[in-house]
């Protein structure tokens, strides 16, 4: 297909209407909702424009979207395909757990095991891209997406992004069978908004903005990630879908990226109350001017994009950029030739949800859960008498948010789980709601806490209480919740507490009532079963946090890759006033990044540099001893972090620089080593150079980011060394 002869031959309201992306259940042949993610607004627009839009959101399985598909072939006086893109997020019917859980894994090489899984399942479903990954880095547990996160490290967060976008496209997007295009997501920063409010603005300098934000972004198209879609916060007072800086100046001309640019859902009209367009008008041209190509569910280019180009105000070069692009992609996803690419109705009844999906979902979830307490009463004997309670003792809503195909029917839930591990009956007393607990369902509670040995309560969130829209200013468990784990405590102290959430929470009022904390997040399809085979030791936790947990939501936003400060503040001497601290509790995290037990334990030891100098033509090698200090068999994910001294701009007092995961069997020791180099020590500068400065560095490589073992080195030039 010659794109530029297709092009010619299309009229200037064809093209204006490919710029625009619909849901499913406008068009012919939908017989479903589709996927239903923003505010319905009244869009006005014709059939026309529908018959001619480019592009589809979401579509509920393989015959709905071959319906839609063949309907628009029909109509379509061109026949140009329709691309279908839907939010594929941790998984199409299988879902593994949610982003920021399996990011705990610290594991690339799983994560795009379960995108390549969620590719396959899409892939055959009919669907052609995903708006995934979502890259945006987070330090405020109250924003409800920070489940969709990686979490709030900049270098993992790039290696995941990168994982996840290898995991859906395969080698090659072109030609990888069952792939599907990445489209990486936010541009830029919504990870930042203010207060965690969601839609809420973001101001930072541009070399934050640069330093700890944008490299997600980077990560995911130098992985060769096809799409990008704009935020709907500011930066800096521009809102994403208005600002020429960042797709313009910045995607376009500086990082080359010559992909589609969609919008978020609704984001070009918002440009009007965000305050810089007068009215859809005016809104159209900020936005195509800055640089997005399609608009997601809101009008604005198919009502004024032609009036705006009449009256010369938007030439009519800028529509067919766009698109160029689009159909471009079309022809990449080779949609000319096979308008369908991987639709497969057999295809998909024989892999969709299959055990061996289902398999990668369980080991999925039992390598994100992270053990955060635990003084011995785990894991439990087969045969011990235990008894479990609370709101998600036997909950099929384990799936979280952005779980749209995924069933809730089809979810093990942790009953059915400890069902399959403990070798005798245990008692059970479920709670229907987070929110409320009934009289019989505390009594019935208290009486089981009673009659057995442990108690596994089952605690949590509600999947609508995070994800879009599901900011929270408090983050702690339901105050019904913490009352009933009082009140189980009065009766039986064996209390582990099982939480299933999408965010850090505050457990500060959890911990002095749980012998064990296990935070297992939403585990996905199958996590019932992980939750189970963790809780009795068949599996053995090796997840760390990738995001803080606050000690008080006062705290946020809290990372561990923070300054020092012109003042800070000395455990030696805590009295000092007038240092960076709280006068009413602690500066520390109550968990910090790189944080999680296992049910061994490990000793560091012999952390050392093949040299104390590093010069620009040569690396250190860091080599550590990790022992197994315990009795069970281990995986422990060894983490290396740097300083930087002194530098040109204040610099961290730690960053993640390398991770290795290591399995240990009892006893047994390895030498884990790492390589350093210039480029690891590279960072922002004030003129936004992002290049190295000579001088002393330390490293540290440990269990956590606060449990580590130090050395130093120097980084000078060649001749100096002599
Ligand atoms: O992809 C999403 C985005 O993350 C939030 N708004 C809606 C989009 C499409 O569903």
């Amino acid at each position: 297909m010659d794109i530029d002869v297709l092009l010619k031959q299309m009229t200037l309201d064809e093209k204006i209407d490919q710029l625009m992306q619909l849901a499913a259940f406008l068009f012919d042949g939908a017989s479903h909702e589709g996927e239903i993610t923003g505010p319905l607004s009244d869009l006005g627009i014709s059939n026309r424009t529908i018959h001619n839009s480019g592009s589809v959101l979401g579509g509920s399985g393989a015959s709905e979207i071959k319906n839609i598909q063949a309907s628009h072939l029909k109509t379509n006086r061109l026949k140009i395909p329709l691309l279908i893109m839907a939010d594929i997020i941790h998984g199409y019917k299988t879902i593994f757990p949610h982003n920021l859980a399996l990011s705990c894994s610290f594991d690339p090489g799983l994560v795009e095991e379960t995108a390549k899984i969620a590719a396959k399942e899409a892939a055959v479903s009919g669907i052609h891209v995903t708006f995934a990954p979502m890259v945006d880095l987070v330090r405020d547990p109250r924003w409800g997406r920070v489940m969709e996160s990686t979490g709030e490290d900049p270098y993992l967060n790039s290696e995941l992004a990168k994982a996840f976008v290898r995991g859906f496209q395969g080698e090659n997007i072109q030609t990888s069978k069952y792939s599907i295009a990445a489209c990486v997501k936010h541009f830029a920063a919504y990870g930042a908004i203010e207060a965690g409010r969601d839609y809420n603005t973001v101001n930072m300098s541009e070399r934050e903005l640069r330093e700890v934000y944008l490299p997600g972004y980077k990560a995911a198209l130098d992985e060769n990630a096809q799409m990008v879609m704009t935020a709907f916060n500011t930066v800096d007072g521009k809102p994403c879908s208005a600002n020429k800086d960042l797709m313009r100046y910045l995607l376009r001309d500086e990082w080359g990226f010559d992909g589609v640019i969609i919008s978020d859902w609704g984001s070009i009209r918002e440009l009007i109350p965000h305050g810089v367009a007068e009215d859809e008008k005016n809104a159209a041209a900020l936005a195509i001017e800055a640089g997005v190509d399609i608009e997601m569910m809101t009008s604005t280019y198919v009502s004024y994009l032609k009036e705006l180009i009449e009256e010369g105000i938007i030439e009519e070069s800028r529509v067919d950029e766009s698109v160029r692009r689009i159909l471009n992609l079309k022809k990449t996803l080779r949609l000319f030739e096979n308008p369908y690419r991987f639709l497969d109705e057999n295809k998909a009844k024989d892999i969709i949800f299959s055990e061996e999906h289902r398999l990668v979902a369980r080991r999925a979830a039992e390598e994100s859960i992270v053990l955060l307490e635990n003084d011995g009463v785990l894991p439990i004997q087969k045969d011990d008498d235990v008894g479990l309670i609370g709101p998600f003792a036997e909950s099929q809503d384990l799936l979280g948010p952005w779980s749209w195909i995924g069933d809730r029917d089809d979810v093990e839930t942790i009953a059915m789980g400890m069902n399959k591990v403990l070798s005798k009956p245990f008692h059970t007393q479920s709670i229907q709601s987070v929110h409320t607990i009934k009289e019989e369902e505390m009594l019935g509670s208290i009486e089981v806490a009673k009659k057995v040995d442990k108690v596994i309560l089952a605690l949590g969130e509600s999947s609508d209480m995070s994800g879009e829209g599901g900011s929270r200013s408090k983050i702690e468990l339901p105050e019904v919740q913490l009352e009933l784990l009082k009140k189980i405590h009065e009766v039986n102290k064996d209390i582990v507490v099982v939480l299933i959430n999408g965010r850090p929470l505050d457990v500060t009022r959890v911990i002095p009532f749980a012998k064990a904390v296990v935070e297992a997040w939403f585990p996905g399809s199958c996590g019932g079963s992980a939750i189970g085979r963790i809780l009795v030791g068949d599996k053995n936790p090796s997840a760390k946090l990738t995001m803080s947990f606050p000690d008080s939501v006062g705290q946020i936003p809290i990372y561990y890759n923070h300054h020092n400060t012109g003042r800070p503040y000395d455990h030696n001497n805590p009295h000092n006033r007038y240092v960076s601290k709280f006068i009413d509790g602690p500066n520390k995290p109550r968990y910090p990044f790189g944080y999680g037990l296992s049910y061994t334990t490990y000793a560091y030891d012999n952390l050392n540099l093949s040299q104390p100098v590093l010069t620009d033509n040569e690396t250190i090698n860091v080599s550590i001893s990790v022992k197994n200090t315990g009795k069970r068999l281990g995986d422990e994910i060894v983490q290396l972090y740097l300083r930087d001294h002194v530098g040109e701009v204040v610099r961290p007092l730690k960053e993640l620089k390398s991770f290795e995961k290591v399995r240990l069997a009892p006893g047994e020791t390895k030498i884990v080593t790492f390589t350093i180099s210039e480029e690891m020590l590279r960072y922002t500068h004030s003129d936004l150079r992002y290049s190295s400065d000579y001088g002393e560095f330390s490293v540290f490589v440990g269990t956590s980011s606060a449990n580590t073992l130090e050395a130093s080195f120097k980084y000078q030039m060649e001749s100096e060394e002599n």
